[in-house]
């Protein structure tokens, strides 16, 4: 890969493997490549390596071979908001994320309402986390990175906990982040609809991209797969 094709390049994986200890290999000569300012998705049944691929490209664990890259920095929202919010309202938990910036209080107060407006909580700076939906704990999740100014963001199967309401509200306020602000996402789900709003699809199959590209044509192949299970 040339420089200049690796700049437009968010997040670059190649050759990647991986296996927990005591474990089968999860990984195996894995690679991805996703475009800066867009947003894909990564499908593929349960265990096929969609978290651990993830948690590798947040720094959580090294890999054992091959190599990655990541524009930084970089945000994580989990599967659930209740492992992520600690602080108890929602603008204290976004300004808690800003602790090791070393900001003045104004700087922190601006970041924070900037992100909060970015999510469209801005109204609800002073409410307790626990008074808050599924969806808009998320949301509170995602501003945590928009204030940090991640230009990447990784999202484990966001909406597993949400109502098909909140699912497809938060599907589309990341489709509009990813839009209007140039970020880059990579989201992780096994709902077919959410695929109608990005912009490409990866999916995984024992820990290796057995194939990529149009959302259409990943959702058309799911649903091929479905039907024949079911015959
Ligand atoms: N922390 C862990 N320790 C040991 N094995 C793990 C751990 N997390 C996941 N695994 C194993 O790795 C494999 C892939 O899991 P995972 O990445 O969670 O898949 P997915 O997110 O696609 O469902 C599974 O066999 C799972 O049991
Ligand atoms: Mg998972």
């Amino acid at each position: 890969m040339n420089e200049t094709a690796s700049e437009q390049l968010a997040i670059v994986v190649r050759n990647l493997c991986f296996r927990w200890p005591q474990g089968e290999p999860v990984l195996q000569s894995c690679s991805l490549e996703v475009p800066k300012g867009a947003f894909w998705m990564l499908l593929g049944t349960n265990g096929s390596g969609k978290s651990t691929l993830l948690r590798i490209l947040a720094g959580l664990h090294p890999p054992q071979s091959g190599t990655i890259q990541t524009s930084q920095p970089l945000g994580f929202v989990f599967q659930n908001p209740d492992h992520q919010l600690v602080m108890p309202t929602v603008g204290a938990d976004v300004a808690f994320g800003l602790v090791a910036e070393n900001l003045t209080p104004k700087q922190t107060h601006h970041r924070v309402e900037e992100a909060l407006s970015a999510v469209n909580l801005l109204a609800l700076q002073r409410r307790p986390i626990y008074a808050l939906s599924g969806g808009q704990k998320q949301r509170v999740a995602i501003a945590g990175a928009i204030a940090r100014h991640c230009e990447v963001l990784l999202l484990d199967e966001p909406t597993a906990l949400l109502d098909p309401d909140s699912q497809l509200d938060l599907v589309r306020q990341v489709q509009g982040l990813v839009k209007s602000r140039g970020l880059t996402a990579l989201w992780v789900t096994h709902r077919l609809e959410e695929l109608d709003y990005c912009d490409g699809a990866f999916l995984l199959q024992q820990g290796r991209v057995i194939a990529q590209g149009h959302p259409a044509a990943i959702q058309q192949r799911l649903c091929q797969e479905v039907e024949q299970e079911s015959l």
